[in-house]
């Protein structure tokens, strides 16, 4: 019965998540207590909950990108930070400044060769604004992605983002995910940065595994919301 009714209760939420889904999903910065820095953040519907993690459903929303190859994800990321940060400050052909947003996503590559660069994606999403019609990058290393409708399991962390700790929170949500046999992309996650790094106090970091497969994910894993 409460199986039941838990299901009932979960189609209704991914109902409700597509018909939000298109609104835009760039907004004000959110009611999510994480998002403190940027004027705007991206926007998503919580599916539900347990103590390591969350599912999230996120609308498609529109990117500007760039890569850095490295052997270590400290120093390439500064380096593709900056120019991220230069094309929303005005290095793009309308000569704008658009407004900060978060969060930074640094796109992390499973499968690492010890004597080989490893290729980290560094994405700002772009604001509300400049979502339908963003200005060319005048540097030719940026290029726009579009990010599909997903479904993510979020793990959060606070302190700062480096390739230790991001790696560490990725395999304590992988153990999680493959206990609950939630089925995910293996071959990558994603860093997510909410703060500058001059921020002391509550920072906020995420750990994204992209969830797979159809239905989606909420209907077995989140019962520790529910309980009967
Ligand atoms: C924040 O919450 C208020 C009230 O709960 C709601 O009206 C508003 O749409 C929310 N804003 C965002 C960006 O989700
Ligand atoms: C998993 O992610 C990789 C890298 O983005 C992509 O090429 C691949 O198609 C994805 N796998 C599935 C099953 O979607």
């Amino acid at each position: 019965m409460c199986v039941l009714i838990f299901r009932a209760f979960v189609s209704v939420i991914a109902v409700l998540a597509l018909l939000v889904s298109a609104e835009g999903s760039v907004g004000p910065s959110t009611n999510a207590s994480f998002c403190t820095e940027s004027k705007e953040c991206l926007e998503y519907q919580l599916v539900c909950k347990t103590d390591e993690y969350e599912v999230r459903h996120y609308s498609p929303t529109r990117w500007v990108s760039t890569d850095a190859e490295a052997y270590f994800m400290g120093v390439g990321a500064a380096m593709a930070f900056r120019r991220l940060f230069q094309y929303i400050t005005g290095a793009n052909n309308a000569g704008v400044h658009m407004e900060m947003t978060a969060p930074v996503l640094v796109k992390i590559p499973e499968e690492t060769q010890m004597w080989e660069p490893t290729i980290y994606t560094l994405s700002f999403p772009l604001s509300a604004a400049y979502q339908d019609q963003p200005p060319e990058p005048t540097n030719d290393k940026l290029y726009f992605t579009e990010m599909p409708e997903m479904d993510v399991y979020v793990r959060s962390y606070g302190g700062w983002m480096l390739s230790v700790t991001s790696r560490l929170h990725a395999h304590l949500l992988t153990k999680e995910l493959e206990r609950v046999k939630a089925p995910y992309n293996s071959t990558f996650h994603y860093g997510v940065g909410y703060d500058s790094p001059l921020k002391l106090l509550n920072r906020h970091n995420e750990v994204w595994y992209v969830a797979e497969g159809e239905p989606p994910p909420a209907s077995n894993m989140c019962f520790h919301l529910f309980r009967c």
